[in-house]
């Protein structure tokens, strides 16, 4: 069975598509980034050139491809869309290096994915926009170099972490962190999504899905459109009440947590004694893939305080505990 948080994140591409904001104005919030992006694309305009390259990190839904479309569009150059997984061998990236039109904005989604090997043959395209191309085998083998067009590459991932430092060095023009969203652009970007929809939302019903959206715009869209559509099945307005007992069938709390995120805080509490407990000793409990655990489950949690992360492992916190043991009074709902 398919958890209510992998209902919300991965599966909304259309949705993303049609309510992914056009312009620097629609994208709410993340000031700094923005303005920092925005100063290194005019920067390169006036000079008639490509900015350097750029990179996005942060969880997953919080805008990443959404301002790689928007430094395209800014610079009214083409978009290549591409990912870390998709690039498997050499050939790939040479075949999608070569055949740049010049002067696009590469997206390179998972750019944690990227091998050891095919990252080497990116430096150079990187540094002195060329690839290095090995012709033939053994002593008759021969490098050629071959000149790319001017491109800028546009890198995102939710584990900056995994990025190799030479990797990460290559973004001259600046490395920025996404952060999650604070309630009043949850509530703005979910006005704009609602106008968008063609539905009437009235406050109330806004504040609803902005507190149980993990801080995270790509849930609140999401949610806003399950809440729509469970308002025209069962033919009623949108309203907070409608909202709660949406969300009650949906298993997503007033905090916007979920029966997965529940499970993982009982299972620190009951299996590892409120921890410290290693992220793959909990994944195992379980039953979840460690990296899922890591960095679909646990920033949300961080964030709102319930767990933190030490060195001997993950620990339950005070007000974790607390959360608990509100949920078993009830009073969460
Ligand atoms: N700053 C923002 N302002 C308005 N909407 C946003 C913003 N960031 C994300 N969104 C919405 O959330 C969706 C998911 O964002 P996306 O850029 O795909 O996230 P990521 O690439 O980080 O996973 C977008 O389609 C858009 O509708
Ligand atoms: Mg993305």
């Amino acid at each position: 069975m398919s958890s209510p948080l992998a209902t919300l994140l991965p599966l909304t591409k259309s949705l993303d598509m049609a309510l992914r904001p056009v312009n620097w104005d629609e994208y709410v919030g993340q000031k700094q980034v923005k303005a920092n992006v925005r100063i290194a694309i005019d920067a390169a305009k006036k000079r008639g050139g490509m900015p350097e390259h750029i990179l996005f990190y942060g969880p997953p839904g919080v805008g990443k491809t959404t301002l790689a479309h928007l430094v395209a569009a800014t610079l009214k150059s083409p978009l290549k869309n591409t990912s870390g997984v998709a690039i498997e061998r050499a050939g790939d990236l040479a075949a999608i290096l070569t055949n740049l039109e010049p002067n696009t904005v590469l997206f390179i989604d998972e750019i944690h994915r990227l091998s050891r090997k095919i990252e080497e043959l990116l430096y150079p395209a990187l540094e002195s926009g060329h690839l290095d191309i090995i012709l033939g085998k053994g002593p008759s083998a021969r490098t050629v170099e071959l000149s790319l067009p001017p491109f800028t590459l546009v890198g995102a991932t939710t584990r900056v972490a995994e990025l190799s430092g030479p990797l990460r060095s290559r973004f001259g023009g600046g490395v920025f962190q996404l952060d999650f969203y604070n309630d009043e652009d949850l509530r703005d970007i979910i006005r704009r999504s609602a106008l968008l929809l063609d539905l009437s939302a009235p406050e109330e019903v806004i504040d609803r899905i902005a507190a149980r959206s993990r801080a995270t715009p790509r849930v609140a869209n999401a949610l806003l459109k399950r809440v729509r559509d469970f308002s025209e099945v069962h033919n009623r307005k949108l309203s907070a009440a409608l909202c709660d007992e949406a969300c009650d069938l949906f298993g997503i709390d007033a905090q916007g947590l979920t029966k997965d995120d529940r499970r993982y805080l009982e299972t620190l509490l009951k299996s590892f004694r409120g921890g410290p407990a290693g992220v793959r000793a909990v994944a195992a409990a379980l039953h979840e893939d460690p990296d899922t655990v890591e960095h679909v489950y646990e920033p949300y949690l961080l964030r709102l305080g319930f767990i933190e992360r030490s060195s001997r492992g993950r620990i339950l916190t005070p007000q974790g505990r607390s959360y608990l043991s509100g949920e078993k009074s009830g009073d969460i709902f």
